[in-house]
């Protein structure tokens, strides 16, 4: 029984040849657009044939489950504790999205026993051999468990609007990645960019300063416009993508994700390394 069902993850495996690329979507202060640009961001993936799951890891105040309207059953932190079974904590929606809630008490991940974190290794496993894509959706912020996890995923999405705080607050979480680790891919999408406003301009003023003043290249994904069907399909509890495919906004995150995963097949895949850089996160973080 054992031998099958190794031999069908095999198969699995080879049949999907590379493991889902990780991407955490991050911004400096909250009320950004995160959580709408994921779950919309995700749909336009799934759009491309792509195999989606999000993962909501704004601890306490995740959000991704009521701008889907479906209601989660159980949590990541359900499995970790040993009461769920893995699938039972992949919530799948009828249009093809799957989304894991955190839960609440993920914030104490350095505390944990290696048994724990031997379950949540084996959970982001679970996710790379499944999926092309898997979408953290972060709390606002640089809290120092937020940077741990950021700096085992492979790739990261920054958002901003054109407020000057917002600005500022994700230059300051982008220097934070980057001291850390300078080789973190960072792409920089602009979100509710006023109509009459040059649109690009936020975004630039961060890819200059980041070059300037820190040596390190971002890529711009491109900007979302300020649009009143967001606030309408967060009502409806369907994402504008899919309430209103035809919408400014809709396209223009299509244009972003074909961007995206034009960037994505230029790379090397070395997605492996998530695991391990997670692994050795935690052990540091245990010295
Ligand atoms: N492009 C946009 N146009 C208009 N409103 C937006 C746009 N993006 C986000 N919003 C609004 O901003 C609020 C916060 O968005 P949310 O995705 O929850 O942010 P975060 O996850 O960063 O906290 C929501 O009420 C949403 O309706
Ligand atoms: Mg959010």
């Amino acid at each position: 029984m054992r031998d099958q069902a190794e031999s069908l993850r095999q198969k699995m495996l080879a049949s999907r040849g590379a493991l889902a690329k990780s991407i955490a979507v991050v911004s400096g202060k909250g009320g950004v657009g995160k959580s709408n640009f994921s779950t919309n961001f995700a749909y336009a993936l799934i759009a491309q044939d792509k195999k989606v799951v999000i993962v909501d890891m704004d601890i306490g105040m995740g959000n991704i489950h009521i701008l889907l309207g479906y209601t989660p059953t159980h949590s990541l932190m359900d499995y970790l504790v040993g009461t769920k079974g893995i699938e039972s904590i992949i919530n799948k929606t009828d249009e093809g999205l799957d989304f894991i809630s955190g839960g609440s008490g993920l914030e104490q991940i350095m505390e944990w026993s290696e048994a724990t974190f031997e379950r949540l290794t084996y959970v982001f496993e679970h996710l790379q051999r499944n999926y092309d894509f898997v979408l953290f959706d972060m709390g606002a912020g640089a809290t120092a468990q937020a940077i741990e996890l950021i700096m085992a995923i492979d790739e990261v999405i920054v958002i901003s609007t054109t407020e000057p705080t917002s600005i500022t607050d994700a230059y300051s979480m982008m220097k934070f990645i980057v001291m850390r680790d300078p080789d973190t891919s960072l792409y920089l999408v602009g979100n509710r960019i006023p109509k009459k406003k040059n649109g690009n301009e936020a975004v630039l003023r961060l890819q200059f300063a980041m070059r300037k003043f820190l040596g390190k290249e971002t890529t711009i994904l491109g900007c979302l416009p300020e649009d009143d069907v967001v606030q309408k399909a967060v009502i409806q509890q369907k994402p504008y993508f899919l309430a209103y495919p035809n919408a400014p906004i809709s396209k223009k995150i299509v244009t972003m994700t074909e961007m995206f995963t034009t960037f994505q097949s230029k790379e090397v895949q070395n997605s492996s390394s998530f695991i391990k850089r997670l692994k050795s996160i935690f052990l540091r973080g245990r010295e």
